[in-house]
């Protein structure tokens, strides 16, 4: 046996342990990118070998905030993508309008740039005071910092870029009190949204919503995650409803390809096709 399959085993042996013993089920995230993340998380820590993980993680309670920190990627920024963000505010938004009420789930929401981005699309488009957003996220870390709103105030001359291209109305820091290098989102913008922990692995639909916003979270899953979440998004979706995926993802080969209408296949927006009678 080679060393490369001797350290493969290593890895599903690691996967074994955190899913049995704290319920965090990464059996199938894509492989070769969890790879990468246990061989830092080893380095990261010393050790040699990546089974000396497996008594870290049974035994030491300090250590799983530490593994799911390396295993979790919270890279994100405001208006990511901002031709996406532009899209759903020339062509999605206009048509929530129709509703009474909007909601939004964000899946994946990081540590809260793209939630509050699109909170931000829907003031400058007049439909925040009816709105509501879900904002989910496995990593506890990641989401306390989104609750908290605060970022370096030199991250927001980066933001405002990618705002401008999305078609920002006014100016970013608007929407910003800046103290101290730091900026703080506005509690306007801060109040519509609900940050909350949710495991599109292992948990259930918890609302119903007009638009689901999750974009690059898919990417690090294998076929039949992809198949298990994206029916958690139909599920959750009114008729009509709007899907968003990132950039590098797509239905197509999914069991939902036919599920959905392509709305915008550059900018990945779908619209979930009414239920065939
Ligand atoms: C690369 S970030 C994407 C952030 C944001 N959506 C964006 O595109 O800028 C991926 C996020 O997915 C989250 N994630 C990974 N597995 C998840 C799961 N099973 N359930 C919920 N969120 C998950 C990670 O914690 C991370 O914050």
């Amino acid at each position: 046996m080679t060393d490369a399959e001797i350290e493969d085993i290593e890895i599903r042996l690691f996967f074994e342990a955190m899913a049995l013993r704290h319920g965090y089920d990464f059996r199938n995230y894509a492989r070769a990118s969890m790879k990468r993340r246990v061989l830092a998380l080893a380095q990261s820590q010393g050790c040699r070998e990546l089974s000396a993980l497996i008594p870290r993680l049974l035994h030491d309670q300090d250590f799983l905030a530490q593994a799911l920190a390396h295993l979790s990627v919270p890279v994100t920024e405001m208006f990511r993508d901002p031709q996406v963000f532009l899209a759903l505010r020339r062509d999605v938004l206009p048509v929530l309008d129709s509703f009474p009420r909007i909601s939004v789930w964000q899946p994946g929401c990081a540590t809260g740039e793209e939630p509050y981005s699109l909170a931000i699309l829907l003031k400058e488009e007049g439909l925040l005071h009816k709105a509501q957003i879900y904002a989910t996220d496995i990593n506890d870390v990641a989401l306390a910092k989104a609750e908290e709103g605060i970022y370096p105030a030199r991250h927001l001359a980066a933001f405002s870029q990618n705002y401008q291209q999305a078609g920002g109305k006014a100016a970013l820091a608007n929407y910003f009190h800046t103290a101290y290098n730091f900026s703080k989102i506005d509690d306007e913008i801060r109040e519509r949204i609900v940050f909350a922990h949710h495991n599109l692995v292992a948990d259930g639909v918890f609302c119903e919503v007009n638009l689901v916003l999750c974009r690059n979270v898919l990417i690090y899953f294998d076929r039949s995650l992809q198949n298990r979440v994206l029916s958690l998004f139909h599920d959750c979706l009114v008729r009509g409803g709007y899907l968003c995926l990132g950039n590098r993802e797509s239905l197509q080969f999914t069991d939902f390809a036919d599920r959905f209408r392509v709305i915008d296949r550059g900018n990945r927006i779908f619209k979930k096709r009414e239920a065939v009678q």
